[in-house]
């Protein structure tokens, strides 16, 4: 993990409120998929970095690149960062997504700004054995046209949109549901709103099935690196927490409660 000043290449909107931002670091990181940043806003009056996955991280140029939502002040104030800025940025940050040997059938469920650290699992195992089969859910097809712009690498592709604008209307986990059985995942791997982790693990429940499945935590965040504990949430049936910024953000469905 490194405290870097990275320069902004370009920042720009790429569906209505969501923004994508390239960021050239002054040296060279480990990034694994599923990690993120933590990058300040660019602005004196919010001391506290907001925490975004890493969506692709090309070593030879040194070039990180996320996406965003904005949602509140700190969003707001990085969507008006200009080519050249520096911003402050901590990463890598958090365990990331692993595929072991035998997970050659990879389901990735992703519901709105979720499908970013799922793309960056597509990127890190394009040239592999993996064959991946893709659900995303999206608020309406504007939102959907940025995802097939940034990639169409899984070997099956299946899009819901809230309002049925494109694709299925409906949402990930039902697309997912209903190709269960062409799928036959080796592993679930997902990130979206907790109202769509909580359905997909209400389904894995109801059907009975027993697949291994992994899910990205996008919790409000303090520090990002274990120490002031904004982030806990519970373990699952216990009186423990974890953090997940230093513990996560990826999780077994089952160990934590959502
Ligand atoms: C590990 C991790 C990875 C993330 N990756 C991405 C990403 O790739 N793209 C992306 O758009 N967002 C991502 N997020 C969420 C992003 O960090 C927040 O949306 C952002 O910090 C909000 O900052 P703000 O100052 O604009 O909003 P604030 O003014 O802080 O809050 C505005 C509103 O957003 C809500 N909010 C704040 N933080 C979060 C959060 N972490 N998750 C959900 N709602 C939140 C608040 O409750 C409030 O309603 C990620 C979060 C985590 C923890
Ligand atoms: S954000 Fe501080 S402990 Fe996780």
């Amino acid at each position: 993990m490194k405290e870097l000043l990275a320069e902004v290449l370009h920042n720009e909107q790429i569906a209505p409120g969501i923004f994508a931002i390239s960021l050239k670091l002054p040296e060279d990181v480990r990034v694994g998929c599923g990690q993120f940043l933590n990058l300040s806003v660019g602005d004196g009056g919010h001391l506290l970095r907001r925490p975004f996955a890493i969506m692709g991280y090309d070593k030879g140029s040194r070039v990180a690149v996320c996406c965003y939502q904005v949602k509140g002040e700190g969003t707001h104030i990085l969507s008006r960062a200009k080519a050249g800025d520096a911003l402050s940025c901590v990463l890598p940050l958090g365990n990331g997504f692993s595929l072991r040997e035998e997970d050659k059938r990879v389901a990735l469920v992703g519901g709105g700004v979720g499908v970013f650290p799922l793309l960056s699992v597509l990127r890190a195992f394009h040239e592999s054995d993996k064959h991946f089969r893709s659900y995303m859910g999206f608020r309406s097809g504007e939102y959907a046209d940025m995802f097939e712009r940034y990639d169409r690498r899984s070997d099956y592709y299946a899009c819901a949109t809230d309002d049925g604008s494109l694709g299925a209307k409906g949402n990930a986990v039902q697309l997912f549901f209903g190709d269960f059985e062409s799928a036959k995942p080796d592993v679930i791997l997902s990130c979206g709103p907790t109202p769509m982790l909580r359905a997909l693990k209400a389904g894995l429940a109801e059907r009975g099935v027993h697949v291994p499945c992994y899910v990205s935590l996008e919790e409000r965040m303090g520090c990002g690196i274990g120490a002031c504990l904004v982030c806990v949430c519970k373990k699952s049936g216990r009186e423990e927490n974890v953090r997940v910024c230093k513990d996560g953000p990826v999780f077994e469905i089952g160990e934590v409660e959502l």
